[in-house]
């Protein structure tokens, strides 16, 4: 990274004063002045690219000197995907490592692979986007071929490329609709409002503050536009680990990063979710979730002892509420330290009882651990990191900083000395405590104190019993003297312009091999998740479960993510919405919000509680956590919210087959587990900004109550028939964007099912491992009263033990249904691409619950591997409520037709048809 030689700097410095002299003095100085292209070759390169020379035009002083050489290399990598990719030409410049997110390389600078020299890029025959450019002054765009559209076009901005600023815009048509970058509590919804700020940089702020740059960094865009009803969405990576700010200004977009380089990913889409399957397939696949993982989740920091947990799973056993993972916060440690038990609140002999107990019954128990590693001589932990000299340093020693443990150091997991100790420590952890998974948590990474600090030598720290354990008590200076720890462009850091180091470790730290904490900041959260993914794998060869707070790009193939500290406010509730849907586009689909809050709730917590179980029983992750300052907040603790927890749990236990489904979906595809609605209906313009409400797959929508007091709710459904889950007798009919007002008693959620889907759905119970053994129920929506209809859907089942969620014979099962209704005849089959495990399982259907049908069936007729079933004296139809009843707005009553009494295998292929009679 070196720096221009003095000799620029000075010429630079010159120049930007005769601009000055030259033009009002009131103006601020220009930045840059752009590059002209020298050179344009096309390189054989890992089968066709481009690589293209710049040289600076005039250099400025601002910022630093312009790196004057830079080199453009261009590759379409296969049809969806366009990568330009940016550097200094004479110097290596720092880029997020190709081992920590693996990805084809760029040539080496030196590469001169020549075979013709061009002024115009070459069109590459099978790639969907279009790469262009002007040479002088030089700037690029992106369009898509199938209409021509620009997509992304740098022309009329500053470019500007110095070792610590770089600045590049596009623009942007005023009718386009911008999702991503994150992480970020987004007031305005999921939609990117123009003029609100979005800076990355990994940051431990808690949720509550808006609009600024909290635990992760991703600096992907999905940009979605409706032209005249000609609809396109497209994906942007500026794969880059510094700190950035991102100005949204409605007609353009401009990045200033303070160092790394330009990585650009243009992903073609033309739907969402195409974006996020080009998006995923560079970043790699969503992680594969057990599936007790997708149960209910009860942790509290403060649960003091074991009893206080032990009394949490007989709370929830009592009130008959769903439970699959029981979780502690820190409390479980020997003061605060990782990978310890607090000898008298969490004996380890009694401790071990309990897990054998609560795994006995198939419950799962995970704890947290922080990346901070007290330091403390007689501390096992601290020794054997000591030893093998794993930590981040600062001037040749180990950073020191302050987390809960007091005075700690920081692992470095770039160090693959730093990557096996961690591995190490977590084995023999999991000797000590069979733990079922890991917390990763304040790995932004988190620090109480500020700068360069050192044990101080006049009072103890922490205190003995200390009650403010987060205040500072190392001896500290601030750090300003580099140009690393004080960066010549500020970046809206917490929000508040803060220095880099501020809370964190100090950006002139370093980790292996020299790298600087500047550079690899955001990585951490990252870097710390594939460490500990590789160290739950190599236990006994499980599938991992993780949960991490600070993520980056590619971090969805390690871990699950929480939206981290929010507020028991209605508020919120709300925007819990909108950063989930953003984890999605991120590739990381098992998300969730603290249901109830984390922080102290500042209204009455009961109705909110009500509220957020009924909205947190949708997350992809579902857990209730709290702050030891906050009331108790378990479900059980009030009977209103027991009873909704009940309800809205009691939906989410019979629907775990789809959500396991999804999960599977998504580690094939990326596609989201829980999905803004345009993902499924992206004509449907009026459902942009809708971020209220969600869908759950392609066609389950759940529509909260976000108020207080309210006992309805206003809900928009793209045209077409929506079947409520709880009542299959109540249907909406939308014909367009009109809101419909639905009935929401405190108790009651809104969930529907849309037209065309055959959802998979189970008896439920209190725990997934029981749950998932109890009969299928196959709900066939069809479009009300249609004939001529079609749906269709899907179930995956393994044994949630092996790492990979793959189609094993034996290990898994995939069936397709279908089903349709033609001439009053309906017929649901069964596709079986697998279907061994399910057999062996003894799993069966037992119903079909058939919705939109008008009338009564009869001569029903069951085939099973192709031999007609003559025995179907069990089988029976039953039909619920009345036809056509209208009842106010886009509501009606409809009529559930079930075909029960079924042992239908699953994992054979079936077909069973019945003729519908009308009765007047
Ligand atoms: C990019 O913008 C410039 C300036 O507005 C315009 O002349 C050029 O045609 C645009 N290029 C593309 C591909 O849209
Ligand atoms: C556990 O903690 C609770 C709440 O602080 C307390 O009431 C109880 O006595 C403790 N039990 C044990 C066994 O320490
Ligand atoms: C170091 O840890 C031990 C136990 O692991 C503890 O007893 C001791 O108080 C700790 N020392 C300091 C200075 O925190
Ligand atoms: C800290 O708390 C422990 C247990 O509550 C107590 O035994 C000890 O005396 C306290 N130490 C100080 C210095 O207050
Ligand atoms: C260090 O910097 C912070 C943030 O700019 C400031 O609030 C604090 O007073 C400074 N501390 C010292 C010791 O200079
Ligand atoms: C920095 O972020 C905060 C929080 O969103 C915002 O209020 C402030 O205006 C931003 N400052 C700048 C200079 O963009
Ligand atoms: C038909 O099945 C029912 C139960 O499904 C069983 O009780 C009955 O014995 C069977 N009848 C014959 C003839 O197999």
């Amino acid at each position: 990274m070196a720096l221009s030689s003095p000799f620029l700097w000075f010429l630079g410095l010159l120049v930007s004063l005769c601009w000055c002299w030259g033009t009002t003095l009131a103006s601020e100085a220009k930045v840059g002045y752009g590059y002209r292209m020298t050179s344009l070759e096309e390189s054989t390169f890992n089968g066709g690219s481009l690589i293209g020379y710049l040289k600076v035009k005039q250099s400025t002083s601002k910022y630093g000197p312009d790196i004057p050489n830079l080199r453009l290399f261009v590759k379409h990598e296969n049809q969806d995907r366009l990568r330009v990719h940016i550097t200094d030409a004479d110097n290596p410049r720092w880029e997020v490592p190709y081992n920590l997110l693996p990805r084809a390389p760029p040539p080496p600078l030196t590469e001169n692979l020549k075979t013709s020299s061009h002024f115009s890029a070459p069109s590459y025959p099978g790639s969907n986007l279009i790469f262009t450019f002007e040479p002088d002054p030089f700037y690029f765009a992106v369009t898509r071929k199938s209409t021509g559209e620009t997509i992304f076009n740098t022309s009329g901005f500053d470019f500007v490329f110095k070792d610590q600023y770089i600045q590049i815009s596009t623009q942007l048509p005023k009718t386009a609709s911008l999702y991503g970058l994150g992480e970020n509590t987004q007031p305005g919804g999921i939609r990117l409002r123009p003029n609100d700020p979005y800076t990355l940089y990994t940051t431990d702020i808690s949720a509550i503050n808006l609009n600024t740059d909290l635990y992760g960094s991703h600096p992907i865009y999905m940009d979605l536009r409706n032209n005249g009803g000609r609809v396109s969405a497209h994906g942007v990576l500026l794969l880059n680990s510094n700190g950035m700010d991102v100005f949204y200004k409605g007609t353009s977009l401009t990045y200033k990063i303070i160092g790394g380089l330009l990585d650009f990913y243009f992903f073609s889409g033309p739907s969402p979710l195409d974006v996020v399957d080009q998006y995923t397939t560079l970043i790699g696949r969503p992680a594969a979730m057990p599936y007790w993982a997708l149960g209910f989740h009860q942790c509290r920091w403060g649960y003091k002892n074991l009893s206080v947990v032990e009394g949490v799973v007989e709370g929830y056993k009592k009130a008959n509420i769903p439970l699959d993972v029981i979780w502690n916060d820190d409390d479980h440690m020997d003061a605060a330290k990782d990978f310890t038990l607090d000898p008298i609140n969490y004996p380890r002999p009694k401790l071990l009882e309990f897990l054998d107990r609560i795994h006995s019954e198939g419950m799962h128990y995970i704890v947290l651990i922080d990346p901070g590693i007290a330091v403390n001589s007689s501390y096992g932990v601290y020794q054997r990191g000591m030893q093998k000299d794993v930590f981040i340093k600062l001037e040749g020693q180990p950073y020191l900083a302050q987390v809960w443990p007091g005075p700690v150091y920081f692992p470095d997991y770039l160090n693959p000395n730093g990557v096996s100790w961690w591995v190490d420590e977590i084995s023999r952890f999991h000797q000590l405590v069979p733990v079922d998974g890991l917390w990763i948590d304040m790995n932004e990474a988190s620090n109480f104190c500020t700068g360069k600090c050192v044990i101080p030598t006049t009072h103890q720290c922490p205190e003995p019993n200390s009650t403010t354990p987060w205040v500072c008590c190392l001896d500290c200076k601030n750090l300003t003297n580099t140009r690393w720890d004080n960066p010549p462009y500020k970046i809206n850091a917490s929000g508040k312009s803060a220095p880099l180091g501020y809370n964190t470790i100090a950006t002139s730290a370093t980790h292996y091999d020299g790298v600087l904490e500047y550079n690899a900041h955001s990585l951490y959260g990252f870097s710390q998740a594939i460490a500990t993914h590789k160290a739950l794998l190599g236990l006994d060869g499980k599938r991992p479960f993780i949960l991490s707070r600070s993520s980056f790009v590619g971090s969805g193939s390690y871990a699950a993510h929480w939206t981290g500290d929010n507020k028991g406010t209605w508020e919120d509730l709300k925007y819990s919405i909108s950063t989930m849907l953003n984890f999605g586009l991120f590739g990381m689909p098992m998300v969730g919000s603290d249901i109830c809050g984390f922080y102290p709730a500042a209204v009455p917590l009961e109705e909110l509680c009500n509220r957020w179980i009924e909205l947190g029983a949708f997350y992809p992750f579902s857990r209730d956590h709290a702050n030891f300052a906050s009331p108790r907040q378990e479900l059980y603790q009030w009977d209103s919210v027991a009873k909704s927890a009940r309800n809205a749990l009691g939906l989410r236990y019979k629907l775990l087959p789809y959500l396991y489904t999804l999960i599977y979906e998504a580690h094939l595809t990326g596609a989201p587990v829980a999905r803004p609605v345009f993902y499924s209906f992206p004509e449907f313009t009026s459902s942009y900004g809708l971020s209220t409400q969600f869908l759950l797959g392609s066609g389950v929508m759940v529509s909260p109550v976000l108020e207080q007091g309210a006992t309805s709710v206003k809900a928009m459904f793209p045209p077409g028939s929506w079947y409520n889950l709880f009542d299959m007798t109540k249907a909406v009919i939308s014909k367009d964007a009109s809101l419909v007002t639905l009935d929401a008693p405190l108790n009651e959620v809104n969930v529907h099912v849309y037209q065309g889907m055959v959802l998979p759905m189970q008896r439920g119970g209190v725990i997934s491992k029981e749950a998932r053994q109890t009969p299928f129920t196959l709900v066939i929506a069809f479009p009300y009263g249609t004939d001529g209809a079609e749906a269709n859907g899907k179930v995956y089942v393994d044994d949630d033990e092996r790492p990979e969620m793959i189609l094993v014979e034996g290990e898994a099962t995939y069936v397709e249904f279908e089903a349709s209704v033609k001439g009053k005849t309906v017929t649901v089959t069964s596709n079986v691409q697998m279907g061994k495990y399910s057999l062996s399982k003894g799993l069966m259907i037992e119903k079909m619950s058939v919705l939109g049908l008008q009338g009564k069936g009869k001569e029903l007729a069951i085939e099973v591997d192709g031999t007609a079933l003559v025995n179907t004296t069990s089988v029976y139809f039953n039909h619920v409520g009345e036809v056509q009843e209208e009842v106010e707005g886009g509501s009606k009553k409809g009529m559930l037709v079930e075909v029960g009494g079924l042992e239908l295998p699953l994992g054979k292929s079936f077909s069973l048809s019945w003729k519908m009679e009308i009765v007047s």
